[in-house]
């Protein structure tokens, strides 16, 4: 079900959404998902430092059971059946060794990139906050340096049948968002 917009925007952000019922015998082509990487890779960032570093599993390999075994419980139920997973950390410390506190911001940029790649080429793209940064960190080792921020799975969308309960209900439900009259806080057109 698309967004209900209050003026049209690109399909592909009305269309987008986060589902969990991903086909669990699709596989990603590597045209795929090297175009979502690179779609990531052009975000921008401040100062140009790219902050961004990616860990990226394909459903079976040894990265992909890694990152889904740093998962919530909640999380490995239903991302499980994804055709890849993402690990995204952040560089969060300048070079002189002081805190980069925008490094969140910027992978956040990338991110979305990412993610409006991934479903212009039909594929589904999930992030989730619901995993254990500090498995994640030693399983990969990473540097004091990295820092894990989120985990996004993309796949292909399956039938919501094949979820249950609470799952299922949330992937009925439409996606709603506060108005912008909630979020504008001056200077919203007319
Ligand atoms: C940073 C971030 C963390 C999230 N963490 C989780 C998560 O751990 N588990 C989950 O099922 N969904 C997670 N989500 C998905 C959100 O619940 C979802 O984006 C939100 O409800 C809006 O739905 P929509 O993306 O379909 O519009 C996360 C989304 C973001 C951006």
């Amino acid at each position: 079900m698309s967004a209900i917009t209050s003026t049209p925007i690109h399909p592909v952000l009305t269309n987008r959404r986060s589902p969990r019922s991903f086909d669990a015998n699709a596989i990603i082509s590597n045209d795929d998902l090297l175009a979502i990487l690179e779609a990531a890779r052009w975000a921008p960032s401040a100062n140009n430092f790219q902050p961004w570093r990616f860990h990226v599993g394909v459903r079976g390999d040894e990265v992909f059971n890694s990152i889904l075994a740093a998962l919530v419980p909640f999380n490995q139920s239903w991302a499980n059946r994804a055709s890849a997973l993402v690990l995204v950390s952040v560089v969060n410390q300048n070079e002189d060794g002081t805190t980069r506190a925008i490094s969140g911001f910027d992978a956040g940029l990338s991110v979305s990139q990412l993610t409006f790649e991934a479903h212009s080429r039909g594929q589904v793209a999930h992030q989730m906050a619901g995993f254990d940064a500090t498995k994640a960190a030693q399983t990969f080792d990473l540097a004091e340096a990295i820092s894990p921020i989120v985990v996004i799975a993309i796949g292909t969308q399956g039938p919501a049948e094949q979820l249950e309960g609470v799952l299922l209900e949330r992937e009925n439900a439409p996606r709603q968002r506060k108005e912008l009259t909630e979020i504008v806080l001056a200077g919203l057109p007319n």
